[in-house]
C-alpha cells in the first residue's frame, strides 16, 4: 500500500471568507492534495499560503491545475519569460523604489477579467517583495453583497446587464500608459449579468467593479450612476478580509465571487513586487 498523504485544513481568517493553507507549493500536489485546496477555495473564495520559495515555473504549473492560464493582452508586464506571469513592480532598473505605482486601476475595488468573454476565475498573486505599511490587499464577499440587498434593489437589478470595459477602467484610474490601439481592438467591451451564478457553488453573486462602464439598454449617465452606487454598497466590512502581506506568501481567490482592491503605498521610499497570473474561468450566466 502506497503511504496516505495528509490532506491540508484550512484556518478561516475571518467569519465569512479567507482561510490559510498550509500546503508545500515546491513540488506537484498530488490529486487528493488539490481536490482539497480546490474545495477550500470554493468555500473560502480566498486561499492564502503561508511564506515560501515558489520560482516562477511552480507558479505557473500551480495555475494550470486551476485551468487554463490567462496570457495577458498587456504585454510589457510579462515576467521571467513566462507569458502567464505578470509582474507589478515599483523598482528601477537598479532596484530602488522609482516613486510610479505600477497599476494605479488596482487600487479601486474590482474583479479580475470582467472586460473579457471569458472571466477570470482564479488569480494567483505571489508577494515577491512586500513594504513595510500599505500595499495591501483587500477582499469582499460577492454573494454576502447580493444577500444584503433589500428586494426591492434585487427586483431592480434582476436581469440587468453591465458593459466592462479594460479601456475604459484603465484610462480613467491611471491616466498614464493606455491601452495601445492595437490592445483595445483585442479587447473590445463585454457585458455581462450584474448578478450571476457561480458554476460550481450554484449561489447568486454581483458582479460588478471598477470595469464595468454603463448598463445596456439604460442611458449612459444613469447606468454609471448604478454602478458606482451598487459598488459602494456591495463593501460591508464584515465580509471583507484585509490582508497584510509579507514576503513569499501566496494569495489565490476566486474572481467570481469576491471583488478586491490594493491598499496605496509609499512608492517612493518602499518597493512593491507582485507576480500574478489570471487562471480563465467562464462565461458569466
Ligand atoms: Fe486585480
Amino acid at each position: 500500500m502506497g503511504a496516505v498523504t495528509d490532506l491540508p485544513s484550512a484556518r478561516p481568517l475571518t467569519r465569512h471568507l479567507g482561510a490559510e493553507i498550509c500546503v508545500d507549493l515546491s513540488a506537484e500536489m498530488d490529486d487528493g492534495v488539490f481536490r482539497a485546496v480546490y474545495e477550500a477555495f470554493l468555500r473560502y473564495q480566498v486561499l492564502l499560503f503561508p511564506p515560501q520559495d515558489l520560482p516562477p515555473a511552480r507558479q505557473v504549473a500551480l495555475a494550470r491545475r486551476f485551468g487554463e492560464v490567462q496570457v495577458h493582452v498587456m504585454n510589457q508586464y510579462h515576467a521571467d519569460g513566462y507569458p502567464e506571469l505578470y509582474r507589478l513592480s515599483n523598482l528601477d532598473a537598479s532596484g530602488k523604489p522609482s516613486g510610479q505605482h505600477p497599476d494605479k486601476g488596482t487600487l479601486a475595488w474590482h474583479t479580475d477579467g470582467s472586460w473579457q468573454r471569458v472571466t477570470g476565475q482564479a488569480t494567483i498573486i505571489y508577494g515577491e517583495v512586500m513594504p513595510q505599511s500599505g500595499g495591501e490587499t483587500h477582499f469582499c464577499d460577492m454573494y454576502g453583497a447580493y444577500e444584503r440587498l433589500d428586494p426591492s434593489w434585487k427586483a431592480r437589478i434582476a436581469g440587468l446587464r453591465a458593459v466592462h470595459n479594460l479601456d475604459f477602467s484603465r484610462t480613467r484610474r491611471h491616466g498614464e500608459d493606455p491601452l495601445t490601439e492595437a490592445q483595445r481592438l483585442a479587447k473590445p467591451p463585454v457585458d455581462h449579468p450584474i448578478v450571476r451564478t457561480h458554476p460550481q457553488t450554484g449561489r447568486k453573486c454581483l458582479y460588478l467593479g471598477d470595469h464595468a462602464e454603463y448598463i445596456q439598454g439604460m442611458p449612459y449617465d444613469e447606468g454609471r450612476a448604478l454602478i458606482e452606487e451598487l459598488n459602494a454598497l456591495a463593501v460591508h466590512a464584515d465580509l471583507t478580509y484585509e490582508h497584510r502581506w509579507k514576503a513569499g506568501e501566496l494569495l489565490v481567490w476566486d474572481n467570481r465571487c469576491v471583488m478586491h482592491r490594493a491598499t496605496p503605498y509609499d512608492a517612493a521610499t518602499q518597493g512593491r513586487v507582485i507576480r500574478r497570473c489570471t487562471v480563465l474561468g467562464e462565461i458569466p450566466s
